[in-house]
Order: C-alpha cells, then sequence, then structure tokens
C-alpha cells in the first residue's frame, strides 16, 4: 500500500456524541510539560504512546488472536491495533492482506455494538405502543409557606438545637423569587438520543479503559465508577494523589464530549481544574475541600446521567450544570453564612449579606474563567457565554441553603401546573440534592463526611467562643447531638428534596418516555415495562437514607445512655448536690444541650 497522506490527525476523531466518535474521546493524553503539569492533547503523541505501550501494537498484524468481537476489551484492543497500522501504514509497512483483515476485524467490532444496542431496542419495545395513561400527581402538591414547613415538625419530634439549627439555616424570608418564562422543553429524536447515548456510554467506556497514560492506572479504574450512585470519591483521590476534583472533571467534560464541543484548550482546562483545586484548598477545610467539590460533581452527572435528563439538555446546558458542581462551594472559607454576617466579614460587606459564600464561590471562579490562563470560555459566543452564566449562577446561588424550604416549594408548585419544568430551577434542584447527598449514599461514606462536617463546624463553635459571640446550632464541641442531627437532616431536608426531586424527573422524563415509545425505541434499561404510562427512576438513595437513618437512631439511643450514665457518675462525684459550688457544672439536660440562638432574623448559613 502506497503511502497515503497523514490522516493520523483525521483518524484520530474518536469520541463520544450522538452515536459519532469525536475527536477527544477518552484517549487524549495527558502530558506533563513543566512542573505547572499542563495538559496537552495531541493526536500524533496519543498514537504513538498509545501503539507503544500496548503488546497489539507490536506483534504481527494478525487479527487470530483478538480477542472475539462482542468482548469488552475488543473495541481498546482495535483501537491500539488501528493506531498501529496508521504508524506503520506512514513507513509503507503494512502488507494489504493484513490491512484488509484488520479493517475487517475493525468494522466487526462497531457492527457489533451497533447491532447489539439496536437490538436491545427493538426487542424492549415488542406491543409497547399504549395510550398514555394521566400523570400521576403528587400527594404532597399541598403548597405550604417556609414557615409552615418547619411548623409542621412536631415540636418534640427533634430536640431543641436541631430545630433551631433547622430554622436558622434552612429558612429566610424570600422575596425575591425568580420567575422566568415557560420555556418548552425541545426534544432531539428521543429514540436516537437514547440509542446513542447508551451506545456512546459504551464505547466510552471501553475506550476509557484504555487511556492509561497520563491518568495513574489506579485513577483509571476507579473513574470507571463515575456512574455509580455510592462511588467512592475518596477512595478516588487517594488515588489520584489529592487531585480527584482535577480528575472528575476533566473526566466528565470529556464523557459530555464537551472539551471538542466548545473547543477547549487542554493547558487551559488544566489550568483552571488546578486553580479550583487550589481555591478548595485554600482554607484547609475539613469538609468543604475539593473533595466535596468532587463529590459533588459527580452526583450531579449520576443524577444526569442515570435518569437520561442530560437527554432533555442541550449541550450548553450540560456543560454550565458540571462546571456549577465543581465551581459550587470555591474558596469556602470553613464558616457559615451566618458567621460571614455575625463577624462582618469581608465578604458580608461586599454581598449585603445576601447568599455571601455562594455570591463569592460564583464571582471568584468566574474571574480564573475569564483569566487568560484558564479561559476554558473562550470559544463560547456572546449568546453562549451570556446563557452559560446565567445558568450556572442561578445554580449556585440556589445552593444557599436558606434558600432550601422555599426552593422546594416553588418546585412542588411548578410540579402542580400543566406547564413544563423551567431548565433552571429543575437544574438548580438536581445541585441542590447533589451538595446534600452525602446521607443519601454507603453508610462508609455518609459517616465519614458527617464527621468532617461536624469537625467543621466545631472549629467554627471554637472561634465564636473565642469572639465572645454566640455558638452556632451544632457548632458546640462539648454539646452537640450528633445522631439527633443527623436524623433531623435526614428526615425535614434530604428525603424531602429527593422526594420533590423525583417527582420532577418524572414529570420532565415522562413525555421523554411517550415520545420514544412513539419511535418504538423505548430501552430496557431507561423504562420499567411494568408500567408503561409513567417514567420509572431508579432511586438508589432511598434505600440509603433509609438504612442511614436506622444506624444514627441506634446511635442516638446509645448516646443517649452514654449520656445518662455520666450524669449519674457526676452526680455520684458531688457529696451534696443541693449545693452547687463555682467549680462544678450543673449537668446539661439532653434537650437543651446547646444554647439557643435567636433565629428570629430568618437569616441563614451554609
Ligand atoms: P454546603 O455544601 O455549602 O451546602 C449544603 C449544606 O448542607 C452544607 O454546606 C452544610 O451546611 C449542610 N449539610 C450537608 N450535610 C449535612 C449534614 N450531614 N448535617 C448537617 N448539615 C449538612
Ligand atoms: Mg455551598
Ligand atoms: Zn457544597
Amino acid at each position: 500500500v502506497a503511502n497515503p497522506p497523514d490522516r493520523a490527525k483525521d483518524d484520530s476523531s474518536v469520541g463520544a456524541k450522538n452515536g459519532q466518535l469525536s475527536r477527544a474521546g477518552s484517549l487524549t493524553v495527558l502530558r506533563r510539560t513543566n512542573s505547572k503539569s499542563k495538559l496537552a492533547s495531541s493526536s500524533s503523541s496519543r498514537t504513538s504512546s498509545i501503539a507503544e505501550s500496548d503488546s497489539y501494537a507490536s506483534v504481527d498484524l494478525g487479527t487470530d488472536k483478538l480477542p472475539p468481537i462482542d468482548t469488552p476489551e475488543a473495541s481498546h484492543v482495535c483501537s491500539i491495533r488501528l493506531r498501529n497500522i496508521l504508524r506503520r501504514i506512514q513507513n509503507g509497512e503494512v502488507p494489504k492482506e493484513d490491512l484488509y483483515k484488520n479493517l475487517e476485524y475493525a468494522a466487526s467490532v462497531l457492527e457489533s455494538v451497533y447491532v447489539d444496542e439496536t437490538s436491545t431496542v427493538k426487542d424492549t419495545t415488542k406491543n409497547s405502543i399504549e395510550p398514555p395513561t394521566p400523570q400521576p400527581k403528587s400527594s404532597k402538591e399541598r403548597l405550604t409557606d417556609e414557615d409552615d414547613e418547619l411548623s409542621e415538625v412536631e415540636p418534640d419530634a427533634v430536640p431543641t438545637e436541631v430545630r433551631d439549627w433547622l430554622a436558622l439555616t434552612f429558612t429566610r424570608s424570600m422575596n425575591n423569587v425568580r420567575r422566568r418564562g415557560q420555556e418548552k422543553p425541545k426534544f432531539r429524536s428521543v429514540a436516537h438520543a437514547i440509542r446513542a447515548g447508551i451506545m456512546v456510554d459504551r464505547i466510552y467506556r471501553r475506550l476509557s479503559s484504555s487511556s492509561t497514560l497520563h491518568i495513574p492506572p489506579a485513577v483509571l479504574q476507579l473513574l470507571k465508577g463515575m456512574d455509580d450512585w455510592s462511588f467512592d470519591v475518596f477512595a478516588l483521590n487517594s488515588a489520584a494523589d489529592g487531585h480527584s476534583l482535577k480528575y472528575v472533571g476533566y473526566e466528565l467534560l470529556q464523557k459530555y464530549d464537551l472539551v471538542t464541543k466548545y473547543k477547549i484548550n487542554s493547558s487551559m482546562l488544566d489550568s483552571f481544574l488546578l486553580q479550583l483545586e487550589a481555591g478548595y484548598s485554600k482554607y484547609k477545610n475539613p469538609y468543604h475541600n475539593l473533595v466535596h467539590g468532587a463529590d459533588v460533581t459527580q452526583t450531579v452527572h449520576n443524577i444526569l446521567s442515570q435518569s437520561k435528563l442530560a437527554h432533555w439538555l442541550t449541550d450548553l446546558e450540560v456543560f454550565a450544570t458540571i462546571v456549577a458542581a465543581l465551581i459550587h462551594d470555591f474558596e469556602h472559607t470553613g464558616t457559615t453564612n451566618n458567621f460571614h454576617i455575625q463577624t462582618g466579614s469581608e465578604f458580608a460587606l461586599l454581598y449585603n449579606d445576601k447568599a455571601v459564600l455562594e455570591n463569592h464561590h460564583i464571582c471568584a471562579s468566574f474571574r480564573i474563567m475569564r483569566s487568560e490562563e484558564s479561559n476554558i470560555l473562550n470559544h463560547l459566543s456572546r449568546e453562549e457565554y451570556r446563557e452559560f452564566r446565567a445558568l450556572v449562577i442561578e445554580m449556585v446561588l440556589a445552593t444557599d441553603m436558606s434558600f432550601h424550604f422555599q426552593q422546594l416549594k416553588n418546585m412542588k408548585n411548578l410540579l402542580g401546573m400543566p406547564e413544563n419544568i423551567d431548565k433552571q430551577k429543575a437544574l438548580s434542584l438536581v445541585l441542590h440534592c447533589a451538595d446534600i447527598s452525602h446521607p443519601a449514599k454507603d453508610w462508609s461514606l455518609h459517616h465519614r463526611w458527617t464527621n468532617q462536617l461536624l469537625e467543621e463546624f466545631f472549629k467554627q463553635g471554637d472561634r465564636e467562643q473565642e469572639l465572645g459571640l454566640p455558638i452556632s446550632p451544632l457548632c458546640d464541641r462539648e454539646k452537640t447531638l450528633v445522631a439527633e442531627s443527623q436524623i433531623g437532616f435526614i428526615d425535614f431536608i434530604v428525603d424531602p428534596s429527593f422526594t420533590v426531586m423525583t417527582e420532577m424527573l418524572e414529570k420532565i422524563l415522562t413525555p421523554l418516555q411517550k415520545a420514544a415509545r412513539s419511535e418504538e425505541a423505548i430501552s430496557e434499561e431507561v423504562f420499567d415495562k411494568s408500567d408503561k404510562s409513567k417514567y420509572v427512576l431508579s432511586t438508589p438513595w432511598a434505600d440509603c437514607l433509609a438504612i442511614n437513618k436506622n444506624k444514627w437512631k441506634e446511635q442516638a439511643a446509645k448516646d443517649a445512655e452514654e449520656r445518662k450514665r455520666k450524669e449519674a457518675e457526676e452526680k455520684s462525684k458531688v457529696p451534696n448536690s443541693n449545693t452547687n459550688n463555682n467549680t462544678t457544672k450543673a449537668p446539661v439536660p439532653a434537650d437543651k444541650a446547646t444554647p439557643v440562638v435567636n433565629c428570629s432574623t430568618g437569616k441563614g448559613g451554609n
């Protein structure tokens, strides 16, 4: 075969979107070019590095020993083989028969994926056209004021401290509810989107396993679990040597093909992600650190992808959602909004006591994205930039917990109306749920996050004590009722949020299912056959919440026993319990363990 023109670049166009293989894919090589570890993506370095790194690249070009075409390794091996052939073609060393055999193999691998996916679709759509049934309505559509939500909490249901904390943190008077015109959702060709989505996802996963070059193998292995609900972000962070945010961000921007779509320069992306990590590490927070950023971003991805909500969104909306998650706690100070307000901090002054931290997260990260070396948005049109920015701002502002009850109320309101759900509101709720999702993950993850968060709260309590301020609820390391606080958090905050989000996803995705069915393309993976009128979402969080709540209940009972025991011990130490002297502290009743903070201002904090 005569030397063809150098097509290595064009042939590297593998990646993912709507069934097409795009350039970035997951084969991009991360090259550290200097101590600042610049990212570099080049198809020629990719070509040679992959070829050299794999035994399939160095053996003869026979196809007999290659894995069967329908096995998971086939596409990986195939891509390596094709790269090797491309390299050899340049030197004119590929016999025609070898080229023929290998192209035949490659075509079969691709066909096997295609046939596999389409037949799944067909099989599951047999006899599936049924008249749509009315959409089920939420049983909880009653609208209440945010204050009513709290007043529904029975006075005895939670200790005073937990109740105060709920009031202080999750409510405020909200006059500035932003309403936007109802947008009609634009569905793409739904059947194709679903088919392509599943196919591309699988191809992606296979290809992803081959980019072992500058992503450490252990990291690569863990990134394969990114679609799982209880993904272990701590394990990823250890394997990634403390760079979990960078890898999660990079992986997702590649996975959704946003790097290619928005022509994101790889060294700018690297710089942006490293600067994000530095910002998250600035205050050395036990909880609000880069691992939390990575965790929330991965969780948002899980919800978008597992529910297939991503198909409802434009590329720009997916891009904005991932970036919003990545930046959502950027440069968090490890203290709450309320602490900023009470201490009159610079940030509180700057943002007039309103969503103090959230405003800072947004402002500081847009500053980075505007900088020359980290401008990942420089190829967005003016209109795209405006839309992207508006969406990120709205989503991150809605992570202010004092907006929580108002946000749920607004969404419940929208669920009861015939109109389509506003995309910005929908995505804001997804991010908010991801932000408070750890109690809905495996116990080992939730327990670890809780310890870290409480340590951060306690550090704030120490500072409040030093400053002579009242110690905020949950911030007193001596007296806080940890288990009770978590039961309260699950019951009154997390569970209702996930319930509303589930109803929202069902409302959004049921029409998508109907459209898909009319194209006879319902995938078994997406829709439950038993109830074809309603989109059925998998809700892994529900079981986790129930399990974790029970664990905390057991813990609460043990803690109460322990307190009783200590109380009795203290009493027995005091010879005459009626005569309190100055050196003996009166025991604090369990339900009054923490001083009540005046929360009549209704100003919240995180
Ligand atoms: P932030 O991550 O900024 O936004 C969500 C907030 O929820 C978080 O800060 C905490 O203030 C709060 N939060 C998250 N998990 C818990 C928890 N287990 N107990 C109490 N508060 C929590
Ligand atoms: Mg926050
Ligand atoms: Zn957060």
